[in-house]
């Protein structure tokens, strides 16, 4: 804990590029939101036709927001933060992060785009079950190009240490809990200094003491000027963002209709 403890700090003191606007906007979206949502529907196929996730989302979140997405099992939670990253691909409907459509992205230009602008944090931790939990955080530093010769191996181990991990190493994720697999997703998160993180449950395999420091590392973030859309089933946590996104059903609702766990 001490070490969690350790990584407020040092992201306090590391040498964060400017978080502001995500990397490589010729233009800054001055005025407008950072991200924009238009008209979102994702409709997946299935065995028993055409289901509808999300059905009309409009959003826009401004810089610097740490945004709470809440909402039941199913409500559409994970589908909506997985069009703000171009992770999966809209049925309609437009997503701007910055002066970039994500909705337009192909999918190894959409993997390029979250490379240098996003830390994403999924649901079910996606870590490559071939390499080690090193390697897992050095993905993204490799294959943004950006950080080469800058931050490596030693910057990954550190992210590592700071997330009580560095003894774990060279495992292979599948060797390591499922909450250490989780610390895993956030170091891998945070490896590129990202402007903006977007968070699936990045606690949710956590005890309440981890998930707090977890938490307390995000709000950091946040105070320095990242923005950050985290879902989360964390009723203690909800009084904490700066805003909450209530979802029922694939939209967006103004109050609750239940009461979180
Ligand atoms: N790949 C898929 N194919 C078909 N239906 C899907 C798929 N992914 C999600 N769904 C459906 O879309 C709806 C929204 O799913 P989503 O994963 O966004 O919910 P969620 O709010 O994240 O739920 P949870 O809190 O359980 O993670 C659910 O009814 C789910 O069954
Ligand atoms: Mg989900």
């Amino acid at each position: 804990m001490i070490r969690l403890a350790g990584l407020i700090m040092s992201i306090q003191l590391s040498p964060a590029s400017t978080p502001m606007q995500p990397r490589g906007f010729e233009r800054p979206a001055v005025e407008r939101p950072l991200i924009r949502l238009r008209q979102v529907l994702k409709s997946y196929q299935t065995a028993a036709g055409e289901f509808p996730a999300l059905k009309g989302i409009d959003l826009e979140i401004g810089s610097g927001e740490f945004v709470g997405v809440l909402g039941k099992s199913g409500a559409g939670k994970s589908t909506l933060v997985n069009m703000i990253s171009g992770v999966d691909h809209l049925t309609s409907g437009e997503v701007w992060v910055g002066d970039v459509a994500v909705h337009r992205l192909n999918e190894n230009q959409a993997a390029q785009w979250r490379s240098r602008n996003l830390g994403v944090i999924y649901q079910s931790f996606q870590l490559m079950p071939t390499l080690s939990l090193l390697d897992n955080v050095l993905l993204p530093l490799d294959f943004s190009g950006q950080f080469r010769g800058k931050r490596t191996s030693k910057w990954a181990m550190e992210l590592l240490r700071q997330v009580e991990l560095e003894e774990h190493a060279r495992k292979l994720p599948a060797a390591i809990s499922g909450g250490q697999q989780q610390r895993v997703a956030i170091a891998r998160a945070l490896a590129n200094d990202p402007p903006i993180i977007v968070a699936d449950e990045p606690t949710g395999r956590l005890d309440s003491v981890t998930a707090e420091t977890i938490f307390e590392i995000f709000e950091k973030l946040v105070h320095q000027g990242r923005t950050i859309v985290m879902v989360t089933h964390d009723a203690s946590f909800a009084r904490r963002f700066s805003r909450l996104v209530w979802l029922a059903d694939g939209l967006i609702v103004d109050e609750p209709q239940f009461q979180v766990e």
